[in-house]
């Protein structure tokens, strides 16, 4: 009893699948042949599901069936089978087998197309026509002619109507740590920090559903640090060098002017003689052009200002006093 259940429910059930795959099949639905057309190629709007005698086609530019998007009416019994409509135009052909036949496809072939069909009842589909242009221009470029060690570089595939894009290494797999989008929707590719192990020739295949190129192949160069052409002037850069330089005379100038200073306090003390006084005065006269007469004090501090703004190796060649001089720098 139970197994005579059994048996009518998976005939029940095979029915109903039965009834629904009979309906799919009787349906009439629009292929295209390519699935991927191009512009310049021919594309075949295939009507596939037909049962029974074709008695008319109907092909309409559009969603829907209005006259206004009329293209042809094919007629299999008529002398002269086809007829135009007012979206005719000489490139579109019915086949008869219900099937609209478009040449030399232009990309404004693209949009929706309805055929209605008539056997002994009528059905109607539609279908929506993308018209590719071919992948062309594929040039491979990073955004760095001088690469070096740890630089962060980025290739670019550049490229008309390519929708997808491929990166291939010539020698073997992309470096582990390179940056790429997972579904190849973007035309870059980044290494982070790269490796002198990354060197190589590279490519890109640009791709759209109808077509795709390969690019340049880019030899990618990675110089080190210090065998860089730029870099044979040492670690130091330019700034550093003329900053050492300049640090150099200002502490030049800090002795000059200690040296000095205690070379004054010790003519201060010892009283200079007379003729070495006048031989300060003089400088100073000729220094700032002004009349100096006399008050030695001032003279003394006129003379220590004057003295600092000379090059050292000046100071140097003072005549005498030079044992003491240096022998007051050491105590300092
Ligand atoms: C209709 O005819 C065209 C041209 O012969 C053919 O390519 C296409 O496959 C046919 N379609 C069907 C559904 O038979
Ligand atoms: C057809 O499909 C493409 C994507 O496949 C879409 O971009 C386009 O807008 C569609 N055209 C129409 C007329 O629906
Ligand atoms: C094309 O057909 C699709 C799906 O039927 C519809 O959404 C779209 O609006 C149609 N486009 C035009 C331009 O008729
Ligand atoms: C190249 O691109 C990366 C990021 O994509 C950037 O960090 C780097 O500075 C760029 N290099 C140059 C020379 O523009
Ligand atoms: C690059 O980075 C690695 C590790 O971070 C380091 O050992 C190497 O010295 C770097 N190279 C240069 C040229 O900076």
């Amino acid at each position: 009893m139970s197994t005579m259940w059994h048996l009518l429910r998976v005939i029940l059930i095979f029915s109903v699948f039965l009834s629904v795959w009979m309906e799919r099949v009787s349906a009439i639905s629009i292929q295209l042949m390519p699935p991927y057309p191009a512009v310049g190629q021919s594309v075949t709007l295939s009507v596939t599901g037909i049962t029974g005698n074709i008695r008319e086609v109907k092909w309409y530019k559009g969603s829907n069936t209005d006259a206004s998007n009329h293209i042809l009416t094919y007629i299999p019994s008529a002398n002269s089978p086809q007829s135009n409509g007012l979206q005719y135009f000489s490139r579109a052909s019915a086949l008869p087998n219900a099937s609209l036949l478009i040449s030399d496809l232009e990309f404004t072939d693209g949009g929706n197309y309805t055929v209605s069909v008539q056997t002994q009842t009528a059905q109607q589909t539609s279908v929506n026509l993308t018209v590719y242009e071919p992948v062309t221009d594929v040039v491979l470029k990073s955004n760095t002619s001088e690469i070096k060690e740890n630089d962060t570089v980025t290739l670019t595939c550049e490229t008309k109507n390519a929708n997808r894009y491929e990166w291939v290494r010539v020698s073997g797999s992309l470096p582990s740590d390179t940056i790429q989008s997972k579904d190849k929707s973007t035309n870059t590719i980044t290494f982070p920090s790269i490796k002198r192990s990354a060197a190589g020739d590279y490519y890109c295949e640009a791709k759209n559903p109808a077509s795709n190129k390969k690019s340049n192949i880019y030899t990618l160069t990675v110089n080190s640090a210090s065998s860089s052409p730029e870099m044979n002037d040492g670690p130091l850069s330019r700034g550093a060098i003329v900053g050492i330089v300049v640090a150099i005379f200002a502490v030049a100038l800090i002795v000059a002017v200690i040296v000095l200073f205690l070379m004054l306090k010790q003519r201060k003390k010892h009283s200079a003689s007379t003729n070495r006084k006048q031989h300060v005065s003089a400088t100073v006269a000729s220094g700032n052009g002004q009349t100096n007469e006399s008050a030695a004090e001032h003279d003394i501090q006129y003379t220590s200002v004057t003295f600092a703004q000379r090059p050292p190796r000046k100071v140097q060649m003072q005549p005498s006093d030079e044992n003491v001089v240096y022998s007051d720098l050491r105590l300092s």
